[in-house]
């Protein structure tokens, strides 16, 4: 039989302040995470406009300003506790989850590792109230206000040395915060939202009630507008919509995608590898096309408690979820771009109408093909739980330069050469632009770049992250030989560019 030891037992419950400290650690990563939780709350709260302030990266300030609902004095005082929560009551509910929040964990957390004030009133109330939460001093005090919340957070991590010393450069937080705005900005196009720093617009007033489209040319320019195909599918349980590029504009990374399943912005493998494979046939496989992709699915569908951030979800079905959004994007390319290009931008030499009859019957053959997919694809398949295996990328076979001999050109595209290995097509155009990169390279290392000024400058329009990325890397576009001159918040003049 067992003896039980009469030492005193070693478990202990920790106290509450530890507790939050714990909790906080998973909400609050870094000062972009809290930016999320507070516009979260205000939207949740049905806000029209929304401001937010913050000072060096976010570290030393920040401020995000609602005109919502607001709350009563006992609200207020509630919101602050952990588990405290207006949005779910019983467990069933997180099957049907509406709102962006529903844990009741982002204040107290926030405040168990930052400096917090909060004013609020309610519609209905008179005056409204202002809560100061630091360290462990709680103070609550009648106060005016506007109808709405402000929060203001101060000396992030102040409390927490360890967690200071991993965040990064002001610069490198504040284009983080950018991004988590821009996200908002672009699910909820019907919401004003301001940023600024330290006083100076990152996203300027941007106006109520927009389309995704009016808002994405708002944000990126009007040029992108030229650029891109919408997306539709619809059946009983999702909906697909938004707005993909064509293939003539592509990225190097996946920045420009931007990925939201009921309003909240998500990362997701699943769907990431749905959208590459979805543009295989128009892009190569190492770039990537700009995407704003919002999908509208029953709540019971889709798992948005996996994430501590709520930044991953999990679709009950996902072969189904990867086939749609592939053929989604597939099709609508099909349908812009290859009509477009087959009507206006081909031209047949004379006489040659029989070709082009073929070619168009063939083009219509293919699309009607296409399309058949979605007769094949039930509903009511997105409620069998499956999972997908994302296939490992493929690797690239390494071709020997020295072994190869070329055989021939093809239509002034494309070198034919023999290899060791066997045959290679080299895309000439492709590879003539490494060669310039590559020599860009050595001139950069050795110092010697070579501007040229053009004759006319040219004007580009930045999206707020990147106009960061721009003015944090002025030293090294000049080294490069860039010259460039800010000409309106997000616009630039390119005046030189480098010789090559
Ligand atoms: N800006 C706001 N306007 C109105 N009410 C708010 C605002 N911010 C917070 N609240 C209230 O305070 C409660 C607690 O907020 P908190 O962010 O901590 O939790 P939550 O939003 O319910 O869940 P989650 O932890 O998932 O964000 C909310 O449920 C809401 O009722
Ligand atoms: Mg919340």
């Amino acid at each position: 039989m067992r003896r039980w030891s009469k030492m005193a037992g070693k478990i202990e419950i920790l106290s509450e302040e530890v507790i939050n400290k714990i909790a906080a650690g998973e909400v609050v990563e870094r000062p972009a995470s809290i930016v999320k939780e507070l516009v979260e709350n205000s939207l949740d709260a049905g806000a029209k406009h929304i401001t937010i302030e913050i000072g060096r990266g976010g570290k030393k300030l920040i401020r995000v300003i609602d005109d919502g609902s607001g709350m009563s004095k006992e609200d207020a005082e509630l919101a602050l506790q952990r588990h405290a929560t207006s949005k779910i009551r019983e467990l069933e509910d997180l099957q049907s989850i509406r709102t962006l929040g529903f844990r009741g964990e982002a204040l107290p957390s926030i405040a168990a590792v930052a400096n917090l004030t909060l004013l609020t009133r309610s519609e209905e109330s008179p005056v409204g109230c202002q809560i100061k939460v630091k360290g462990n001093s709680f103070e609550l005090l009648e106060a005016g206000s506007p109808p709405g919340t402000t929060v203001t957070i101060e000396d992030l991590f102040s409390n927490v040395p360890a967690r200071l010393k991993f965040l990064k450069a002001d610069s490198t937080e504040s284009r983080q915060i950018t991004r988590a705005v821009q996200n908002f900005a672009l699910s909820h196009p019907q919401v004003s939202f301001e940023l600024k720093e330290d006083g100076r617009h990152i996203i300027k007033n941007l106006p109520r009630e927009q389309t995704l489209l009016e808002r994405i040319a708002s944000l990126y320019g009007t040029k992108i507008v030229e650029d891109l195909v919408p997306l539709q599918f619809e059946n009983k349980f999702l909906r697909i919509s938004g707005f993909i590029t064509k293939p003539n504009l592509s990225y190097t990374n996946r920045q420009h995608q931007f990925l939201f399943v009921n309003k909240r912005a998500i990362s997701s493998r699943l769907i990431s590898h749905a959208i590459w494979e979805g543009y295989k046939d128009f892009l190569p496989s190492s770039r990537h096309a700009g995407v704003f992709l919002s999908m509208e699915i029953g709540p019971s569908l889709v798992d948005v408690n996996v994430h501590p951030t709520k930044k991953e979800v999990r679709f009950v079905n996902e072969p189904t979820i990867h086939t749609i959004v592939m053929q989604t994007i597939k099709q609508n390319l099909h349908k812009e771009v290859t009509m477009v290009e087959i009507e206006e931008k081909t031209t047949y030499p004379e006489g040659s109408s029989f070709r082009k009859r073929r070619i168009e019957e063939a083009m219509k053959d293919y699309l009607v093909k296409s399309q058949k997919w979605q007769g094949s694809i039930s509903p009511e398949e997105l409620f069998q739980p499956k999972k997908f295996h994302i296939p490992e990328p493929e690797k690239r076979i390494e071709v020997k330069k020295e072994a190869m001999v070329a055989l021939g050109q093809l239509d002034n595209l494309y070198i034919v050469a023999r290899s060791a290995d066997g045959i290679v097509i080299l895309d000439q155009h492709a590879a003539w632009e490494r060669i310039l990169y590559e020599q860009l390279e050595n001139d950069y290392k050795d110092q010697k770049i070579e501007s040229q000024r053009l004759l006319f400058p040219i004007q580009i329009e930045l999206p707020p992250h990147n106009v960061q990325v721009l003015i944090a890397n002025t030293d090294l576009f000049s080294k490069l030989g860039f010259e460039m001159e800010q000409f309106g918040p997000s616009s630039f003049l390119v005046k030189a560019t480098p010789h090559i």
